[in-house]
């Protein structure tokens, strides 16, 4: 029986851990699963721990308001060793690139336990792009001893770096595991508020921003081109939830918060969020994570950043990289809003990012390394 710590603090890291929890959670007989809560987040954590019924073994209530990455890595660090050396776990499995997963890996190093890190490989090769992410993982590629890559581009990206190739395997990104539970036919919203305006019948557009690296003057820009789209189009429904970063909020709220189409809203729990998405038209967003579930669903993304770690769907032609550029913003929407061709051509579902069976490969691996099973786990790729 090997007990495996799987540590999650943050809304995206919670929904790509979640599938491998609820996996490792099946194989009672060979696994104990500890699950480890930074809380990095806490009310947007909670909301997806509601949603796939995860209550954690540890809750290290972490989040303070507008806290500094260095007293964030400080409180995260203590508080996780504390549990590792109290609970001395056989492996520990971090996911993506905040700083609980960073800080998480580190503390697991320290203690000389096997670290596997979820969503391995992602890269823009620009440390400050996206900031600090970019670094926090590939610190976090150094620390690993197995390394799930989501797609082939992330494993090269791995073996460029001279990592040992026996331990990177390609597995999909436990994303679209998540999003295949989530997304349903006949969805009704938990928020009502979204019933009422879906039932408008009116276009979607879907918006969601808060990487460090945009707060201030290029964010300010984003919500202004988004005030001219929604003045230009006032017979669309701009659909809003905003970041609980006071930060974010800052900008936000001044800008967009007195136009009647619309609609600032807080962060949706996933089941709403990913529903909205299935139901939206268009998505402009700075996210990783929602990058990655609008290809599937077939929604064209505009990104809000310069660089992507995730380039697959660009070349497939889903996102588009529109950078901060207000003008850019504009102009690319209104030629997705106005001309039907250029919609469907970026519209075509692509799933470049998995097949609803990255957390099954991740365990099957992970069987692999204690020697609990000789099954030859097939990597992902995409048809
Ligand atoms: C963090 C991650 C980022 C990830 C993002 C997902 C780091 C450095 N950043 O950024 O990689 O893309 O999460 O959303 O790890 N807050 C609340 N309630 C919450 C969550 C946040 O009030 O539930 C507020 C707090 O004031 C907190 C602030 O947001 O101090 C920032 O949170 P933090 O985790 O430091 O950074 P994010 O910008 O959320
Ligand atoms: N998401 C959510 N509610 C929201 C906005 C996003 O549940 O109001 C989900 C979304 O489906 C995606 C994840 O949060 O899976 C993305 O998180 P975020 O954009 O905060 O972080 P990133 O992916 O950029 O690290």
């Amino acid at each position: 029986m090997k007990k495996i710590a799987v540590i999650f603090g943050t809304r995206p890291d919670t929904i790509k851990q979640a599938p491998i929890i609820l996996r490792l959670q099946q194989e009672k007989k060979h696994f104990q699963v500890l699950s480890i809560a930074t809380a990095q987040h806490r009310s947007m954590l909670d909301q997806v721990l509601k949603v796939f019924g995860i209550t954690p073994d540890y809750d290290l209530d972490i989040m303070q308001p507008k806290q500094s990455l260095a007293t964030l890595t400080r409180n995260i660090i203590t508080a996780v060793d504390d549990v590792l050396v109290k609970e001395s776990p056989d492996m520990v499995l971090v996911q993506g690139d905040t700083t609980t997963t960073i800080i998480g890996s580190l503390a697991a190093f320290y203690r000389q336990i096997p670290v596997g890190h979820v969503e391995a490989g992602l890269r823009t090769n620009d440390r400050s792009n996206p900031f600090p992410e970019e670094i926090n993982r590939r610190l976090t590629g150094c620390i690993a001893d197995l390394h799930f890559a989501p797609t082939a581009t992330a494993k090269k990206a791995l073996l460029r770096e001279n990592v040992d190739p026996k331990t990177v395997f390609v597995t999909g990104n436990t994303v679209i595991d998540a999003l295949q539970i989530a997304v349903r036919k006949k969805y009704a919203f938990s928020l009502t508020r979204l019933n009422t305006l879906l039932q408008e019948k009116k276009r979607i557009v879907l918006l969601t921003m808060h990487r460090r690296e945009n707060w201030g003057e290029p964010m300010r820009g984003a919500c202004e081109a988004v005030r001219e789209l929604a003045i230009r189009y006032p017979e669309i429904n701009f659909i809003f939830p905003v970041h609980l970063n006071p930060i974010v909020r800052e900008v936000v709220y001044p800008i967009l918060d007195p136009l009647k189409n619309v609609q600032l809203i807080e962060p949706l729990d996933y089941l709403d969020f990913v529903n909205l998405l299935a139901a939206s038209s268009l998505v402009i967003t700075d996210s990783g994570g929602v990058q990655e579930e609008g290809p599937a669903l077939g929604k064209p993304i505009l990104v809000l950043r310069t660089v992507t770690e995730r380039p697959e769907a660009v070349r497939y032609g889903t996102v588009k990289l529109v950078g901060l550029d207000a003008n850019k913003i504009v102009s690319s929407a209104r030629r997705l809003l106005d001309n039907k061709a250029a919609y469907r051509k970026m519209a075509s579902a692509v799933n470049p990012y998995g097949d609803g069976k990255a957390a099954e490969r991740t365990v099957g691996i992970i069987k692999n390394y204690f020697g609990i099973s000789k099954h030859i786990v097939k990597e992902f790729s995409p048809r």
